[in-house]
């Protein structure tokens, strides 16, 4: 009788042993994909979209100047580091102004004074696109809109850039 009680507690043992392993390598099968399925939700979005360019503001002048930065980009599960461009310069009302380098007409690259003929505008070499000093498209030139001109915020003294979006919408 009492190694029939000690058999069936053995058993028992044996079922609770098993189950308890079981069920600690299921949990861990099942938390790695959950895990993974929600990793881009708990990533750090520390100093949001912004990007610290590298540029103090005392140090932006009423000529363009252009700089070239670097974001890390997510995608999903894919991460990627993305340059970036912009033409940086204060206005006649001494603000500061962030416009995209990508031509409007197919997507070239513009730069300041590219152009001898075209003295005080951006040009863009592929179509002979230009751009006003304000980004302003000049008509009769292949490019149809302005410049994009990117979001912008001032933080101790340095230039963060964040989206370029349409002309007037930054
Ligand atoms: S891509 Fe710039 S003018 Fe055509």
């Amino acid at each position: 009788m009492s190694d029939e009680k000690q058999q069936v507690s053995r058993r028992q043992f044996l079922n609770y042993t098993l189950t308890g392993v079981g069920g600690f390598m299921a949990a861990g099968l099942l938390i790695s994909p959950v895990r993974m399925a929600i990793d881009p939700v708990l990533k750090s979005t520390e100093g949001g979209d912004m990007a610290n360019v590298g540029l103090a503001v005392d140090d932006i002048t009423s000529d363009p100047q252009r700089i070239d930065w670097t974001i890390d980009q997510v995608d999903g599960w894919y991460e990627s580091e993305v340059n970036r461009s912009a033409w940086v310069y204060r206005n006649d009302n001494d603000e500061i102004v962030a416009f995209s380098p990508v031509c409007k007409h197919l997507g070239c690259v513009v730069s300041w004074e590219g152009n001898d003929s075209y003295p005080n505008e951006f040009f863009c070499p592929c179509h002979n696109g230009r751009y006003y000093k304000d980004g302003r498209n000049v008509p009769g030139t292949p490019p149809l809109q302005p410049l994009d001109v990117y979001e912008q915020e001032v933080r101790d003294g340095m230039l963060f850039l964040g989206e370029a979006k349409p002309y007037g919408e930054a």
